[in-house]
């Protein structure tokens, strides 16, 4: 089978279409005929070697954590799936990844992909969506009525972000460039500011809840605008603990989780039509290396996905 894999860690050019034997699954795993992977952040990360410590793995490996596909065969433990389900789910970033034409996955990490989408949206979901759902819900604690400020609300977090927290009944204000205001909008934010125009800081106060997927200078300015008790969460690390303290504000650094009962709700969200994933763009798996300098831009609207049948 072919699979899209690093040997060293590098820039883009490091990716490289290999033939490999498809891989046997254990007896708690299932090999899933991968029909669309969608790329991350992480992926141009772990390609460079930047989270050998967080995600621990060896080369070669194939990346790509996000798959949606068919089950091809399971283990002898497995009793959760059977040959011939459509599965999605994230899949342990310290494994080979679904850049490839199978993968083998714990069968507890997969849940039942989406009914009312094909494989190719599916794709866009798992690591993305359960961040977002991880960040406001089980960290972020959001409730009906408050307020959340997202960053990146256009991003591939972000855009899920913005419409859970909406579905959820809260206010939820986004940070974009103008070129995703509108669309924004559209998604269901009740207010948009445009990070090159407009300081956030400046317009906003007693803030419930910020998802802070930016880091830096943003994750300190977003100390400001919560109030006091409010909850800063962030996808990087928490660099501003002690500004966080002093101004009473809960400031919480996380990594997503598989959790397959969370991919069953999400599921359920996006067949009632309460929540879509929206895709920036559809390559062939075998243009990786495009997809990673698309991504590595940082301005991707959504996702990008990765087709492989
Ligand atoms: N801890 C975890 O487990 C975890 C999980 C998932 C992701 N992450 C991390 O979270 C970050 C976001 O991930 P992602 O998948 O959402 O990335 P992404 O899809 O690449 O984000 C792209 C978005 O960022 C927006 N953006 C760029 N600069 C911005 C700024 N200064 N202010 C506001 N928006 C800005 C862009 O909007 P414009 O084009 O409008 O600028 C674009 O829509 C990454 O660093 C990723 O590695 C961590």
């Amino acid at each position: 089978m072919k699979a899209i894999r690093i040997h060293e860690y590098g820039g883009p050019e490091v990716l490289f279409i290999d033939e490999v034997p498809v891989p046997e699954p254990g007896k708690d795993e299932v090999l899933v005929r991968v029909h669309a992977t969608s790329v991350n952040p992480v992926d141009w990360k772990i390609r460079e070697g930047l989270r050998k410590e967080k995600f621990p793995s060896k080369l070669p490996l194939t990346i790509g954590w996000d798959v949606s596909g068919v089950v091809e065969q399971v283990g002898e433990k497995v009793s959760n799936f059977r040959k011939g389900d459509e599965v999605y789910g994230r899949p342990d970033p310290t494994k080979n990844g679904a850049y490839a034409e199978y993968i083998v996955v714990k069968a507890s990490l997969l849940s039942v992909k989406p009914l009312g989408i094909g494989h190719t949206e599916a794709a866009a979901v798992p690591l993305a969506g359960l961040t977002a759902w991880q960040g406001l819900f089980d960290h972020g604690l959001l409730k009906e009525g408050q307020k959340v400020l997202i960053h990146a609300a256009a991003g591939g977090v972000g855009s899920y972000a913005v419409q859970f927290a909406k579905s959820k009944g809260a206010y939820v204000i986004g940070t974009a460039s103008d070129q995703n205001i509108e669309f924004l909008k559209r998604l269901g934010a009740d207010e948009v500011i445009d990070y090159n125009m407009e300081s956030f800081e400046m317009r906003l106060n007693d803030i419930d809840l910020v998802l802070d997927t930016i880091g830096g200078d943003t994750q300190l300015k977003s100390i400001e605008v919560l109030k006091p008790g409010g909850r800063l969460i962030t996808t990087l690390a928490a660099e501003f603990t002690t500004e966080a303290k002093a101004k009473n504000v809960h400031l919480i650094a996380y990594v997503v989780q598989s959790i397959p009962a969370q991919l069953a709700e999400i599921a359920k969200m996006i067949d009632a039509g309460k929540v879509k994933p929206i895709i920036d763009q559809v390559l062939p798996f075998t243009d990786a290396r495009k997809a990673h300098m698309s991504i590595e831009g940082g301005h991707t609207r959504g996702k990008i996905v990765l087709q492989v049948i």
